[in-house]
C-alpha cells in the first residue's frame, strides 16, 4: 500500500485566499448590485511594459525559426539573463555577486518552497509572526515541525519571531538559536522595511550562530529609502551566511509570465559543506528551467527602456500605497508599512478581529482585504491592504473606508 507523507495532514484545512474568496463570491451572489472593490490579494494589474512585450515578441519570432530555435534552457539559467541580473541588481549597489551564483527559476514562491530540501529534517527554523505563509508550510510538509496548535495558531517546534507595532515589525535576534531564519524584507503582509544597521545585526548574528538566513527580497523594487538595503549582500559577511530570492512577479509585472531567481554565494557554507552544488544539484534534478521568451522578457527588464517604464509602473503602486496610507490614517486609522513595500498593515478599529473587520469591510464597503490573523498569531487585529489595484478603484476603496 502506497502511504501518504502524513507531514501534509498538519496543515490546517481552510487557505486564507480560498475562505476569502468564498465569502466574496457568497457576498456577490446575495448583492449582485453592488460593485466589490478588491485590495486583497497581492497580485498586479498593470500591463507588461512595452519593452518587455517587444522582447517577448521578438523571442517568440526566433523560436519560430530554424536558425534560432531554442530547447532545453541551460539549469540555471541563461548566461545573458545571468549576467544582466549581476550587473544590474548587484555590482550596481557594491555588491560582489557573479552570475554563476545566480539560479533562474520560475518564481520566488518555489524557490523559498523548496529551498529548505536541501537542508537535514533536524534543522530548527525561525520565522516571523505574521508571516508569508510558504516559508512555514514548506517546512511542515517536510516533517521539520510537531503538529498544528489551532488554538495558538502556530506548529510546534518553530521558532517564531513576533513582529509588532512596538518592534516596529522588524523581529528581536531570537534567544533560542534556529539553524534557519527566513526573513522577508520589505515584509509581507507587515509592508516594514529593515534598516542596513538592523540588517547587518542578523548577519553578524548568523555568522557568530552558523546558522543560514533565507532572505526574502521579492519587493525590493519598492525601496525609495537610501538607508534600507535592497539585498541582504549590501551588509558585510552575507556571503558567508545568507540565500537571497528575488521575483520579477510585483518588481515588472510577471506574476502571470513566471520568473525569479536565487543567490547562493559561493564561499557560503554550514557545517563544512557548501550549499551551491546541493542546490545546483536539485535544480538541475527537478527543475528544467524557465522559458526562453520569458528570459529574453527578463532581461528587457534592465534595459534603459524597460528600467524607465518599470520604475513608472512601480512609482503607480507606489502612489497608490500612499493614497491608502494617507486616507486611512487621516481618517484615524493607526497604519504601517506603504512607503517602502506595496502593502498597508492597519489596526482594526474598535477592537474588532482580523475577520470581523473583514466582514465589516465587506459588507459596509464592499472592499476586501486581507485578515492579518491569516498570516500568525500576531496578525491578529490587523488587516492587510494591497496597493496594486488600478487608481480608480484605490481611490473609491479609501474613500469607502474612510466613510464606515
Ligand atoms: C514575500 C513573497 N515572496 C515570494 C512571493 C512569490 O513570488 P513569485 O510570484 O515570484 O513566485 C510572494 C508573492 O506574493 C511574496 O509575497
Amino acid at each position: 500500500m502506497a502511504k501518504i507523507n502524513d507531514n501534509y495532514l498538519k496543515l490546517p484545512g481552510s487557505y486564507l485566499f480560498s475562505t476569502i474568496g468564498k465569502k466574496v463570491r457568497e457576498y456577490e451572489a446575495a448583492h449582485p448590485e453592488k460593485k466589490v472593490l478588491r485590495l486583497g490579494i497581492g497580485d498586479v494589474t498593470q500591463p507588461l511594459a512595452p519593452a518587455v512585450v517587444e522582447a517577448l515578441h521578438a523571442a517568440v519570432d526566433e523560436m519560430g525559426d530554424a536558425e534560432t530555435f531554442r530547447g532545453y534552457a541551460p539549469d540555471l539559467g541563461y548566461e545573458f539573463l545571468r549576467r544582466t541580473i549581476a550587473e544590474h541588481d548587484f555590482t550596481a549597489r557594491g555588491c560582489d555577486i557573479s552570475p554563476d551564483e545566480i539560479f533562474v527559476s520560475d518564481g520566488a514562491k518555489c524557490d523559498c518552497g523548496n529551498i529548505q530540501e536541501i537542508f537535514s529534517p533536524d534543522c530548527r527554523f525561525a520565522v516571523c509572526d505574521p508571516v508569508y505563509p510558504v516559508y512555514v508550510d514548506s517546512n511542515v510538509m517536510a516533517g521539520r515541525t510537531g503538529s498544528y496548535d489551532s488554538v495558538a495558531g502556530r506548529f510546534d517546534g518553530v521558532v517564531y519571531m513576533p513582529c509588532t507595532a512596538e518592534n516596529g515589525f522588524v523581529p528581536e535576534l531570537p534567544e533560542e538559536i534556529p539553524d534557519l531564519i527566513y526573513l522577508c524584507f520589505p515584509n509581507n503582509p507587515t509592508g516594514a522595511v529593515i534598516t542596513k544597521d538592523q540588517l547587518q545585526k542578523w548577519v553578524d548574528y548568523a555568522n557568530e550562530h552558523d546558522s543560514v538566513i533565507l532572505y526574502d527580497a521579492a519587493y525590493e523594487a519598492y525601496i525609495s529609502d537610501p538607508a534600507v538595503p535592497h539585498s541582504i549582500y549590501e551588509c558585510a559577511g552575507a556571503k558567508e551566511c545568507a540565500v537571497e530570492f528575488r521575483s520579477f512577479s510585483k518588481t515588472a509585472g510577471f506574476t502571470g509570465l513566471r520568473l525569479g531567481y536565487t543567490v547562493i554565494p559561493r564561499q557560503l557554507k554550514t557545517g563544512g559543506e557548501s550549499l551551491w552544488p546541493l542546490w545546483a544539484r536539485r535544480h538541475g534534478t527537478k527543475y528544467n528551467g524557465a522559458p526562453y521568451i520569458v528570459q529574453k522578457a527578463g532581461e528587457a527588464v534592465y534595459s534603459a527602456a524597460g528600467k524607465e517604464q518599470i520604475r513608472n509602473q512601480i512609482g503607480y503602486y507606489k502612489e497608490n500605497a500612499k493614497i491608502i496610507f494617507e486616507g486611512l490614517r487621516k481618517a484615524g486609522y493607526q497604519v504601517a508599512g506603504g512607503e517602502n513595500a506595496p502593502y498597508i498593515w492597519l489596526r482594526t478599529p474598535d477592537g474588532l478581529t482580523s475577520w470581523e473587520f473583514f466582514d465589516r469591510l465587506l459588507d459596509e464597503a464592499n472592499v476586501v482585504g486581507t485578515p492579518g490573523s491569516g498570516f500568525g498569531p500576531h496578525g491578529e487585529h490587523y488587516f492587510r491592504l494591497s496597493a496594486f489595484g488600478s487608481r480608480g478603484n484605490v481611490l473609491e476603496a479609501v474613500e469607502r473606508i474612510c466613510r464606515l
